[in-house]
């Protein structure tokens, strides 16, 4: 793999991108490796051509179990209940951006009928899906590969096709490290607020990272201290999280979040330097009272919306070999979340 294959002006090192994506040297036995299905980092096409193509991916038409020519292929996403996904938008956006004759559903899916759907998957066939709550770690079950990303999560978010064989993926770990190499960003110190599913891709992340100190703290001291043993890294309890200085501060919570947890922070704003990075996962509002009160500070912030992006960009290069242009995707995203 050229140690310069990724689009020009970025500063990726080569150990970050193996480091995200696919195992440690002799981490690897007996798994499957994401390396295998290709890694985003690895993959980028800048060396001539279509700069969006990704190279060394299957085209879909290659793939026995897609339909034939003439055909729309069909992709969607499961979950119950779905409320209003951005999903449908961006892949739908994506598919008419590259004039792939494809189709983009929301497919709400209650768990009792997870069996059931997963049967129709596999004898339409369906040629990909996103997967969301509750049915991100059951699915597991149901494909014929999980990827080790998506073991080491615990939970997948994407199930996509490969010479007839079904993979469970796990973008999110993806859409959550490539902000902070974006930003060449590599914290000495992480703290993560919560522990629900997106705290674990982010901890698989920051881990696979090679952040050396990453602790976790939860309102639910106990379920802290059971991911901190999962994980081989420190819990903090919830009532100390201030005095806990990270480099990095995580929001993995829904406080911030639009709605009745609007007015609320995880963290509190006061004891926040120009010395932390405040990552948070909630992308709407765009900037939450904690995002906010990071600004004030004079810290950096990474907004959830990149981490959206990021692992939607992911889902749709599994599914089709293509990356989305990030820039014209964030403005599509920030039209329909943002736009007064
Ligand atoms: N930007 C992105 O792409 C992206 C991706 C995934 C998730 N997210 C966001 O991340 C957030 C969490 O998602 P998730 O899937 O991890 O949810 P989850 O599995 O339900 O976990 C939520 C975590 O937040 C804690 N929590 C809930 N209400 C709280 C409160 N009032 N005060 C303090 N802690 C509270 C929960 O603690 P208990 O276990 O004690 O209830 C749990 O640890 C959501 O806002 C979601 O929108 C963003």
């Amino acid at each position: 793999m050229p140690l310069l294959d990724h689009p020009p002006g970025k500063t990726l090192p080569f150990s970050l991108r193996r480091g995200i994506i696919s195992p440690a040297p002799g981490e690897g036995d007996g798994k499957v490796s994401s390396e295998t299905i290709e890694s985003f980092w690895g993959g980028w096409g800048f060396g001539g051509g279509d700069p969006f193509l990704q190279k060394g991916v299957p085209s879909p038409d290659s793939r026995p179990l897609l339909p034939g020519a003439g055909m729309t292929r069909q992709y969607g996403i499961i979950g119950y209940p779905l409320g209003h996904s951005l999903s449908p938008l961006v892949h739908n956006w994506g598919f008419r951006r590259f004039g792939i004759p494809a189709e983009y559903t929301a497919w709400p899916t209650p768990p009792e009928d997870l069996p059931a759907f997963m049967d129709r998957f596999r004898s339409t066939p369906f040629a990909g899906a996103s997967v969301t709550i509750p049915h991100k770690t059951t699915v597991m079950t149901f494909v014929d590969v999980v990827t080790d990303l998506g073991q080491a999560v615990g939970a997948v978010n994407t199930l996509c096709w490969r010479d007839g064989v079904l993979w469970g993926e796990n973008t999110d770990v993806e859409g959550f490290c490539r902000p902070l190499v974006n930003r060449d960003l590599a914290p000495g110190t992480a703290l993560v607020l919560g522990c629900g599913g997106a705290a674990r891709a982010a901890v698989v992340g920051l881990t696979r990272l090679g952040v050396a100190h990453v602790a976790v703290t939860s309102r639910t001291d106990a379920k802290a201290e059971a991911l901190a043993r999962e994980f081989g890294i420190e819990s903090v309890p919830w009532a100390a999280r201030e005095t806990y200085q990270p480099e990095l501060l995580v929001n993995t919570t829904p406080l911030g979040m639009h709605g009745r947890f609007e007015d609320l922070s995880p963290y509190p704003g006061e004891v926040l330097t120009s010395a932390i990075v405040v990552y948070d996962l909630v992308y709407n509002p765009y900037h939450t009272v904690l995002a906010k009160a990071a600004l004030a500070a004079g810290g950096l912030v990474i907004p959830g919306l990149e981490m959206f992006l990021y692992q939607a960009v992911e889902q749709f290069r599994l599914w089709t070999g293509r990356i989305l242009p990030e820039e014209e995707l964030r403005s599509l995203l920030m039209e329909a979340l943002y736009r007064t």
